[in-house]
């Protein structure tokens, strides 16, 4: 059994908003009392992406499962959880709906307090559990399958977007560049891997910069001279070179994160930097924000791969500190795919 003191504040956080089924408990917002993750990958590789009906599907399926676990391995029982967090947006809306009506029906049986959580606060807080003295402000560049945002974080879930993409999400421009050169889904650690076998000089894909907001990104014309590329190789009859490419992507990729993110850093005057979200667990992103910071003299925090795709211990971090703030959301709570930070 964990020992518990009466002041400590339980979060139990449930998250399926895409292909992860995840639940976790979290103490006082930083410290992780259990994470369980049933991930759904194996299920959608075939189709080369999220099919979205098996998604929620096996979210029914699995997510008792999943919960009771994260009560057992956490040592507690529904009667030492202060409040219910829960993703209700952006994300699958069928996926969500999965989570939210889970979330509320343990709420109304027990009578324990309900607060929807927003994914990309999760993504934002999952920093704050390996990082127990990360306080805002500070700036986040979140970057995952579906986001990529750089957000200043004003205080615990108070957010402002200064930056984020026109088109296609890092994450994205990975998963579709990874298919195009046979890698399959999920494409971010396959290109991860095979990088590291060639060379980020090899080609010179492009760098993009959007006029209108110089803290803005844009991955389509990167993914597009990819794929150009391969197949002017095609019909050239010349063989790829997987791993060039794939280097030479990632570093695209990097370069633009990266110069991005800290030009908007010295700009606002941040003296600490975050990254977040699936693809924040790159290791090629991860070094060159790690030197660019220390560089320039900024702190930079960074969660482990495991926080920084997709949980349910970020959302209790998140939820922590909305429940802090007062939040506490009624059973009309709702699922909203497209929800604004
Ligand atoms: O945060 P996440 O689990 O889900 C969303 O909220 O979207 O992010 C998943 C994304 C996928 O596009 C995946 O390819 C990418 O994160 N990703 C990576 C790496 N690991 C996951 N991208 C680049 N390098 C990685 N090592
Ligand atoms: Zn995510």
């Amino acid at each position: 059994m964990e020992q518990l003191n009466r002041e400590d504040t339980l979060i139990l956080a449930i998250e399926s908003s895409c292909d992860e089924t995840a639940a976790s408990v979290v103490k006082n917002g930083r410290e992780v009392l259990s994470d369980v993750i049933y991930t759904q990958i194996a299920l959608h590789t075939r189709f080369g992406g999220v099919v979205p009906e098996i998604a929620s599907r096996k979210h029914i399926e699995k997510i008792n499962q999943v919960i009771e676990q994260a009560l057992e391995d956490a040592g507690v029982g529904l009667s030492d959880i202060t409040a219910i967090a829960v993703t209700y947006g952006p994300g699958l809306v069928g996926a969500l709906l999965v989570g939210v009506a889970e979330a509320k029906a343990i709420s109304f049986a027990t009578g324990i307090p309900l607060v929807g959580v927003h994914h990309i606060s999760g993504h934002i807080s999952a920093n704050y559990i390996e990082h127990r003295e990360l306080e805002p402000p500070f700036l986040c560049l979140v970057a995952s399958g579906g986001h990529s945002h750089l957000v200043n974080v004003r205080d615990y879930g108070e957010y402002d977007i200064i930056g984020r993409t026109r088109d296609d999400a890092a994450g994205e421009a990975f998963d579709k560049v990874a298919r195009a050169i046979g890698l399959g889904y999920p494409g971010g650690p396959k290109i991860d891997s095979l990088a590291r076998e060639g060379n980020p000089d090899a080609i010179p894909f492009p760098r993009a910069k959007v006029a209108e907001n110089e803290y803005d990104f844009s991955f389509s014309g990167l993914k597009s001279a990819v794929l150009n590329y391969l197949n002017s190789c095609q019909m050239k009859g010349e063989e790829v070179n997987r791993a060039d490419v794939a280097a030479s992507f990632q570093k695209a990729v990097t370069d633009v994160l990266t110069e991005h993110s800290l030009h908007a850093a010295e700009s606002l005057g941040c003296r600490k930097f975050a990254i977040a979200g699936g693809v924040a667990s790159n290791s090629s992103l991860r070094r060159a924000f790690e030197q660019e910071c220390a560089a320039r003299g900024i702190e930079f925090f960074y969660p482990s791969p495991r926080y920084c795709t997709d949980n349910a211990a970020m959302i209790g971090a998140a939820g922590y500190y909305e429940y802090k703030r007062g939040v506490c959301h009624g059973y009309d709570l709702n699922a909203v795919p497209n929800l604004k930070l």
